[in-house]
């Protein structure tokens, strides 16, 4: 009987660095240096399995759409994107970090209407509704800890991993969002066509997760 392919996506950088020895520990090593190639899909000690590397943001998409089967992602890329697409079954508690509110340690603002620079719009959105705070809300895909120096904005809604980010831009963290850590996320589809695989990865990578 052939064996059913599926392919794994994964996120590229730090994430990436602490995946690897969870998915080892799960059977699955990528035959080349993942880490230096400049490949983006790569064959494994598997025959039936590939795993390709991508950016955190485009990790639920692919997953999302079925190109990929199942996926590592960061819980904050995971609540910005929306997660009805898929199924969330693992957490793999790697790459912890916040999603916090920031603030100048000298805030300077006057008006009623806050602004707010931050990547995460959909999030950042939800969480002042929600507080019944109006905010304008102004998107940047980095260096946030510049925007209320330069007066562009009044906080900022970003990931807090050491602090020291904040501190050396004269900033301080204020409220917390969401507790952060990278997730196991499976297509829907995949997760009944391809159950017997899927759960077998799964369970090796739950038991993997607990030793560690
Ligand atoms: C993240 C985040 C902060 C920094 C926080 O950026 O956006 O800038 O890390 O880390 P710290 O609390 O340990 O200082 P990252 O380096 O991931 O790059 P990015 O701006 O591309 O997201």
């Amino acid at each position: 009987m052939k064996s059913t392919n599926l392919v794994i996506a994964l996120t590229k950088g730090r994430i990436l660095k602490e995946t690897l020895p969870l998915l080892a520990a799960a059977n699955i090593e990528p035959v080349e240096d993942i880490t230096q190639s400049r490949k983006l899909l790569f064959d494994t000690n598997l025959d039936n399995i590939k795993l390709m590397v991508v950016r955190g943001s485009d990790v639920p998409t692919y997953v999302e759409f079925g190109s990929a089967d199942m996926g590592v992602a960061g819980k904050d890329l995971i609540l910005e994107h929306g997660s009805d697409g898929f199924y969330e079954p693992l957490d793999l508690r790697i790459a912890k970090c916040r999603l916090m509110t920031a603030e100048p340690m000298v805030p300077s603002s006057t008006s009623d209407t806050l602004k707010v620079a931050t990547k995460f719009t959909n999030i950042a959105k939800k969480y002042f509704a929600e507080q019944g705070q109006q905010v304008e809300l102004i998107k940047l895909n980095g260096a946030l800890e510049l925007a209320p120096s330069l007066g562009l904005a009044d906080l900022i809604v970003d990931i807090v991993e050491t602090g020291q980010t904040l501190t050396a831009n004269r900033m301080e963290p204020r409220d917390l969002i969401a507790n952060v850590s990278s997730r196991v996320i499976v297509n829907k589809a995949s997760m009944k066509i391809k159950n017997v695989i899927i759960r077998d990865i799964l369970r090796k990578l739950n038991a993997a997760v607990n030793k560690s």
